[in-house]
């Protein structure tokens, strides 16, 4: 029985929250492994909206265990609002349904501030983040002075990790004239939203082993896109975390054998938010029009996504650096009634044809896309449940995808509505 992780194949937003949500039905538990509340995952559900940013998307079924692993960067005060809001909305959470693992690392104003500090300036790169504090949280954390969740539950031992915080914060801070943080102010940060995580804190590598000992499904749920990611992604234009499936393993604490299919989740176009190289950006007509049928507009910031041709080669790139099994392609209907659509095939780089996007940020920034055009189809896809219903021009255009990035398509999603979706193989039973 395979345990399947769910992982972005391009920049984010590719409708991961949506796949999850409608393959949590045949899960027992969904785990978020890395990221934060950068993500903006949307689920419709008839009626219902949901917009999650760090619960797992198993959240709103009932029965159903979500895990947030030691490999997210937790903002506490987020938590609380998130959970708030679910329940306002009718779905029940509690110990029950939900826990955290005592090791994540906390995101706290310090981190908010200067990631906001850092976007506004002109000095250096900006990556337009979502200022939600993501990197400079990953920063302490890997620089070891990060406070945990199980630190809140240790108030006798906090004032000796937030002056190791603060210091080195504060000689950040000193150098670019802004006034110090108070470790008193850091304290009450912490001691007043305590009481409302706590109760979801639990040694999370061990529920998982022992829920995967008890042959229970476990679903892994990806943020941001395999080109976020810090390693492989369009460096330095990348979130501050492996988005890769390999993360699934070390951001839940289970061992890599835990992992059993790796479903990529790819629109059947392409889009970015903030800075960076994008090869088949359409900066004109075409892309306004994808970006406004597509209602292209970021879930956590509210900001215009950037929107262009399906790009082949940053895929099959993808399929292959989180050994992806299978595709979901969402977003088909988006493409309904264009004439002709181009697919990116290969790129030219200073008069050459490569394959493949090289690390190089000045190369990425160079790479001029090589297109194949496809005709495109007049009938509509958009609700379409099974292969039958689709415009026969429309499968072409999918198959043909699957030969470019190597890989199959396993679903097709041709609606938010959770039961808009094309099973073709099932990623629990392949
Ligand atoms: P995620 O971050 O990968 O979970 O994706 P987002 O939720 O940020 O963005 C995807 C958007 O597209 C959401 O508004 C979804 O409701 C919507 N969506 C998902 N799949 C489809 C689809 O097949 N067709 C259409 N038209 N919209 C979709
Ligand atoms: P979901 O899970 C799209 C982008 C930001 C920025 C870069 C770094 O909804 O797909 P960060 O705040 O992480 O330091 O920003 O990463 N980014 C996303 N883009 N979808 C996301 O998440 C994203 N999370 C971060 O726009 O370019
Ligand atoms: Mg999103």
């Amino acid at each position: 029985m395979a345990n399947v992780v769910v992982v972005g194949a391009q920049w984010g937003d590719e409708g991961k929250g949506k796949l999850v949500d409608w393959l949590s039905e045949q899960a027992d538990t969904v785990v978020r492994f890395q990221g934060g509340h950068n993500a903006g995952h949307t689920l419709v559900i008839g009626e219902n909206v949901y917009k999650l940013s760090l619960l797992p998307s198993g959240v709103v079924r009932p029965n159903k265990l979500s895990v947030i692993g030691s490999g997210v960067v937790l903002d506490p005060h987020h938590l609380a609002s998130e959970v708030e809001k679910l329940i306002g909305q009718g779905v029940p959470i509690s110990r029950d349904n939900l826990r955290v693992a005592d090791n994540a690392p906390l995101i706290l104003s310090v981190h908010r501030e200067l990631d906001a500090l850092r976007e506004s300036s002109n000095a250096g790169t900006r990556i337009g983040t979502t200022k939600r504090g993501i990197g400079p949280a990953y920063e302490d954390k890997v620089g070891r002075r990060a406070i945990r969740l199980m630190d809140l539950a240790d108030p006798d031992t906090l004032d000796d990790k937030i002056e190791r915080l603060l210091s080195h914060h504060n000689t950040l801070r000193r150098g670019l004239g802004l006034p110090e943080f108070q470790a008193a102010a850091i304290r009450e940060e912490l001691m007043s939203v305590a009481p409302k995580v706590l109760p979801y804190m639990d040694t999370v590598w061990r529920l998982l082993d022992e829920e995967r000992r008890a042959g229970k499904r476990i679903l892994f749920e990806g943020a941001q896109g395999a080109l976020l990611d810090i390693d492989h992604g369009t460096y330095p234009f990348v979130t501050s975390s492996n988005t890769v499936a390999g993360q699934a393993a070390t951001g839940s604490g289970l061992g890599p054998r835990a992992i059993g299919y790796v479903l990529g989740i790819a629109k059947a176009y392409t889009t970015r938010v903030g800075e960076g190289p994008f090869p088949t950006e359409l900066d004109n007509e075409i892309g306004n029009r994808i970006g406004e049928r597509g209602r292209e507009f970021g879930t956590v910031t509210g900001r215009k996504r950037r929107c262009g041709w399906f790009d082949s080669v940053l895929v099959r790139q993808t399929v292959r650096t989180s050994g992806i099994d299978g595709i979901a392609l969402t977003k088909l209907d988006i493409l309904d009634g264009f004439e002709t659509i181009e697919v990116c095939v290969r790129y030219r780089l200073d008069g050459q044809e490569i394959d493949h996007l090289p690390a190089s940020q000045s190369a990425q920034a160079r790479v001029e896309p090589v297109y194949e055009t496809i005709e495109g189809w007049s009938g509509s896809t958009a609700g379409a449940r099974s292969w039958a219903d689709l415009p026969a021009q429309a499968i072409k255009y999918v198959r043909r995808i699957e030969e470019l990035i190597g890989a199959p398509v396993a679903l097709v999603s041709t609606s938010p509505d959770r039961e808009d979706t094309i099973l073709v193989q099932n990623p629990f039973e392949a």
